[in-house]
């Protein structure tokens, strides 16, 4: 038996240092031979530990397979997207036309997705989506020079509803922060409860990132559902579990959520998470030697508990691997990068997954419980289970 908890000590040292290293002067632009990588995350506010595991996870994997990529040394640029839409393009172009990035690892934050993704189509510059969930970039904007290794925003939650309707609760609220993510976590949500049989009797929202919960908790108080789903994530994921304790509601009124909610957080959520089930494509339990050499190895170098962040930032480095490798480095030769991208089978610790045409993952959804502060799988929720790429043609 593994030890899968790895207890911590210097998690706040290491986001420190993990800011800091922000400051340091752009590295001088000449060795044209090393591969550039440029990473967009949020490493301030409420994301801030999503971005931090991400770019852990992603170097771990290059570092696991000799620090090089396709043969090439990399050259690292760096920018805070601090998860604030309206800076998507201005960011995202400091990478593309000052730093002459050849690759974007980024981001969480699907409104920020969204300038990333324009300019990566008019660049063509080859971009990593390790986390936000944003339909179009892999539906109606889908394009050649773009992979995600994580989720759509509905896939999680596409798994939730019909697990609700099948523990008995047939009438749900739903609350989120109302932005894209929230808004398609709730399309998937809403098609797979009424479909299963559930009613919806109210749709609740507050603005990214608020997290002034009491309102809508009383409001939950007396519509008195059988149950409540929801997306939130990061810092504000652990004070919503926190005030719907606090509220009385825990113990009432069955908490259920994308995955998200639930990761990353355990340690700052306490006792108020125990109990919380959710769907993700991942889970702290899964039984795989992969996945428990990823958490203890991961633990140890970066003195961080992993989380599904850490894993689809691991698994973004595991891909670019195989891309660089297959082009030995070559990655102007994009027909040959692409096409192994889009072959690629990654051999992730939350199980392996491939990518779909439309270049999103077609992966398993597990159901989980919260118990002694880990996710722990209690099913599967849904098998292989790819996003429907609506409107996706490739040019
Ligand atoms: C998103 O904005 O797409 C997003 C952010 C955080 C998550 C999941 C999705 O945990």
């Amino acid at each position: 038996m593994t030890t899968r908890r790895v207890i911590l000590t210097r998690s706040a040292a290491l986001v420190g240092a993990a800011s800091t290293s922000l400051l340091l002067p752009q590295i001088v632009r000449a060795q044209s031979n090393k591969v550039r990588v440029g990473l967009m995350l949020p490493y301030t506010g409420t994301f801030a530990s999503l971005g931090v595991n991400i770019e852990a996870g992603f170097r771990m994997a290059i570092e696991e397979a000799g620090g090089k990529l396709g043969g090439r040394d990399i050259e690292w640029f760096k920018v805070d997207d601090e998860s604030d839409p309206p800076k998507g393009v201005e960011n995202a172009n400091r990478l593309v036309q000052r730093d002459k990035v050849d690759v974007i690892l980024g981001t969480v934050h699907s409104g920020v997705q969204m300038g990333i993704h324009r300019v990566a189509r008019e660049s063509g510059v080859l971009s990593i989506i390790p986390n936000a969930g944003v339909h179009v970039a892999t539906r109606a904007q889908c394009a050649p020079n773009v992979f995600r290794t994580s989720f759509t925003n509905s896939q999680p939650t596409l798994a939730l509803g019909e697990t609700m309707v099948k523990r008995g609760h047939k009438k749900a609220v739903w609350i989120t922060w109302k932005y894209a993510a929230g808004d398609e976590a709730f399309e998937g949500f809403r098609d797979s409860y009424t479909k299963a049989g559930g009613t919806i009797v109210k749709e609740l929202g507050l603005p990214f990132p608020n997290v002034e919960f009491q309102a809508l908790l009383t409001e939950i108080a007396s519509l008195k559902p059988d149950a409540v789903a929801c997306f939130f994530a990061g810092a504000g994921a652990a004070k919503f579990i926190r005030d719907y304790a606090a509220a009385g509601l825990k113990g009432k009124i069955p908490l259920y959520g994308s995955g998200f909610l639930t990761e990353g957080v355990l340690d700052a959520a306490g006792p108020a998470a125990e109990g919380i089930l959710t769907t993700l494509h991942y889970s702290d339990s899964l039984d795989t030697k992969r996945n428990q050499d990823f958490r203890r190895a991961f633990a140890v170098k970066n003195k961080l508990q992993p989380d599904v962040y850490a894993v689809q930032g691991y698994d973004s480095g595991l891909l670019l691997l195989q891309g660089m490798n297959a082009v030995k480095g070559d990655i102007a030769n994009k027909k040959a990068l692409y096409a192994a991208l889009e072959g690629a089978v990654i051999d992730s610790p939350r199980g392996k997954w491939t990518m779909s045409k439309a270049h999103n993952p077609v992966q398993d959804m597990y159901l989980r419980e919260v118990k002694d502060k880990e996710n722990k799988v209690i099913g599967i929720a849904a098998k292989a289970l790819a996003d429907p790429a609506t409107g996706c043609r490739m040019a």
